[in-house]
């Protein structure tokens, strides 16, 4: 009797041994231990292989056989710039993420994915998306909890579409004004980007969308003419490391202490290395000072830039830190480099489990293994009214007014004209990042351009628009706008010499100052312009950055029917030789921003 007792135990003790191991639990079934206990189960079921994958992210358009999502156990996909399907649909976003998510739930570990986009101003590679200002003009904002909203309601539209991974805020601290990512930019105060970067984040956390704060470390500090492939952008900083840390770590340690889980790490240089490879700053600054518990990714392409050799790129990024490599192409050569790299040494196994353990963290602290697939994305979301009417206050609250001499508000019943050509082009006032990489002109679906928004606000005025300037009209009008504008550009495409006007923008300023009786000066762009020379043919001036698709926002404050608010979040240089000197005497300091002073008479809406 004690005997059979005695063997029923031990098959009972067997039983339950077995079903713990974890080799043989069906895919994507996990124990209900602590998350960390999780993640260390799911490691212990992993294969080299798997770990590889795991550390893999890919573009979208470079998956050849969606077999291999699960076959490789990869670990995350993005979108980048421009990157859409066709149609460019939030159903059809829908559809495709979720194909690609299916195939990891099915796979052998049933780890669900990633799916990353550059969420930096709304979810705005996608058509019907709301697109709120750059991040530019939510700094001029100087409101932490309308830059919270603003994240909240783009992590809302990327849900929509399946989409829980954003590369973003950009916590950078741009320094020279040529440089095409100044926009992309809170401004260049650590504490305004600390505080505003925190802010998004916490944004991003609440909805459930994994943040990842860019790019570390010291960017916007590179020297001109040191990059290899722009002017600027991803070049060489040469601060010393007293300099590097207390000019810009700021912002990186406050995300960390936000609850960010995820950072980007910049291509440029510091020192002559590329930060990808350098484990004093991602490894012993970043994860054991500041005790940074998620992961790492690098750049689109950015270890390929160490060196000319693939092998050993991938061996020295991961050994100095990177924990996820934004391939983003040749994930095949990636996985098996990193397989050899461990077999013969070259990386520790113990770096690998670390990182993949940090992936997995990542993934669980936005509940991905608990929602998945079956929480049904929603894409009416996208563009809804009320995440318009946040996107339509956060343009309001951008506006800098740098000058008003007794012409705004624009009052009842006075005729105005309006020129230049983006005055009525929502692409043009949405700039870099929008639909394409590189922004695009023309019709954004679902956007409101400067001119339906006047119209819209001030319907007993009289506005007549010019694209060129080319007015004929009997007499001067009471009041012109010229509307000045950048073309749309991205990152080191968007690194120019020459932050003048153009010709164009001239002659829009001539015919509107010949046409009217007082001239305003509208400047739509994403960094500040040498206006010096035409400051004084202006009675009012105004930046609106680049505002995004709500562009009646800005008729909400021209018409007086809401004050200006914005602060400049960085000084605006007088002259490029100013620029090139990084001279200290700006046209106008850091802060700057006048306001009609809240008593102005409101003729529309009362008091
Ligand atoms: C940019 C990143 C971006 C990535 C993916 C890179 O070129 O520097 O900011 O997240 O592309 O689109
Ligand atoms: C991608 C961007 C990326 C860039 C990097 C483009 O093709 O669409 O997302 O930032 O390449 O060079």
């Amino acid at each position: 009797m004690k005997v059979e007792i005695m063997i029923f135990i031990l098959i009972l003790f067997l039983f339950f041994m077995w079903l713990g191991l974890g080799k043989s639990k069906p895919p994507g079934t996990y124990s209900k231990g602590s998350d960390e206990e999780n993640i260390g189960d799911i490691l212990t079921s992993m294969s080299l292989e798997e770990k590889a994958g795991q550390m893999t992210l890919v573009a979208e358009y470079a998956i050849k056989d969606k077999n291999d999502i699960g076959k490789k156990g990869i670990g995350g996909i993005l979108s980048g710039g421009g990157g859409y399907p066709v149609p460019n649909t939030p159903e059809s976003w829908r559809l495709m993420i979720n194909s690609f998510q299916k195939e990891a739930l099915a796979s052998r570990t049933g780890i669900p994915l990633f799916y990353g986009v550059d969420a930096v101003h709304g979810h705005n590679n996608v058509e019907g998306a709301v697109i709120f200002p750059h991040n530019i003009g939510l700094g001029a904002s100087r409101s932490s909890e309308l830059v919270r909203e603003t994240a909240f309601i783009t992590a809302q539209e990327m849900l929509g579409t399946g989409a829980n991974w954003n590369f973003a805020p950009v916590l950078s601290l741009p320094r020279d004004m040529r440089w095409g990512r100044v926009y992309e930019s809170f401004g260049n105060d650590q504490a305004l980007v600390s505080e505003l970067g925190r802010h998004y984040i916490l944004g991003l956390n609440e909805a459930g969308v994994l943040a990842t704060p860019k790019h570390y470390l010291g960017e916007g500090f590179e020297e001109w003419g040191s990059s290899k492939d722009y002017l600027l952008d991803q070049g060489a900083i040469t601060l010393s490391e007293e300099e590097l840390l207390g000019d810009s770590l700021e912002p990186f340690e406050k995300a960390v202490n936000s609850g960010a889980m995820s950072i980007m790490v910049s291509r440029s240089s510091w020192q002559g290395v590329k930060i990808s490879a350098n484990k004093r700053l991602l490894t012993n600054i970043l994860k054991e000072h500041l005790n940074f518990k998620g992961f790492l990714v690098s750049d689109w392409g950015a270890i390929d830039q160490i060196s000319d050799n693939d092998y050993r790129n991938t061996v020295e990024a991961i050994n100095a830190g990177i924990d996820m490599v934004m391939v983003p192409e040749n994930y095949g050569e990636f996985i098996d480099n990193v397989v050899r790299a461990v077999n013969s040494g070259d990386i520790p196994e113990s770096r690998i489990n670390d990182a993949v353990e940090r992936i997995l963290r990542a993934k669980k602290s936005i509940g991905l293994f608990n929602v998945s697939i079956t929480k049904h994305p929603d894409p009416d979301v996208l563009g809804n009214p009320e995440h318009r009417n946040v996107a339509r206050r956060a343009v309001r609250e951008s506006l800098v007014l740098l000058k008003n001499e007794g012409v705004l508000p624009i009052t009842k019943g006075k005729s105005v004209i309006l020129a230049g050509r983006g005055g009525d082009d929502v692409g043009l006032q949405s700039g870099g990042w929008t639909i394409e990489w590189q922004g695009r002109e023309g019709k954004i679906p679902g956007g409101t351009s400067i001119l339906e928004g006047l119209r819209r606000e001030l319907p007993d005025c009289d506005i007549t628009f010019e694209a060129e300037g080319d007015f004929i009209i009997p007499e001067k009008a009471d009041i012109g706008i010229a509307v000045i504008s950048e073309k749309p550009y991205a990152e080191g495409a968007g690194d120019t010499e020459n932050l003048g006007l153009s010709e164009s923008d001239r002659k829009v300023i001539e015919s509107v100052k010949k046409h009217s009786k007082k001239t305003v000066l509208l400047v739509l762009a994403g960094r500040p312009l040498i206006i010096s020379d035409v400051i004084n043919q202006a009675d009012a001036v105004v930046m609106a950055w680049l505002p995004g698709s709500e562009g009646d926002g800005i008729a909400e404050v021209l018409s007086g029917k809401y004050d200006f608010k914005g602060k400049l979040p960085l000084a605006w240089p007088k002259s490029m030789e100013a620029v090139k000197e990084k001279g200290e005497d700006p046209l106008f300091e850091f802060g700057y921003g006048l306001n009609y002073g809240l008593l102005v008479e409101n003729e529309f809406y009362g008091t």
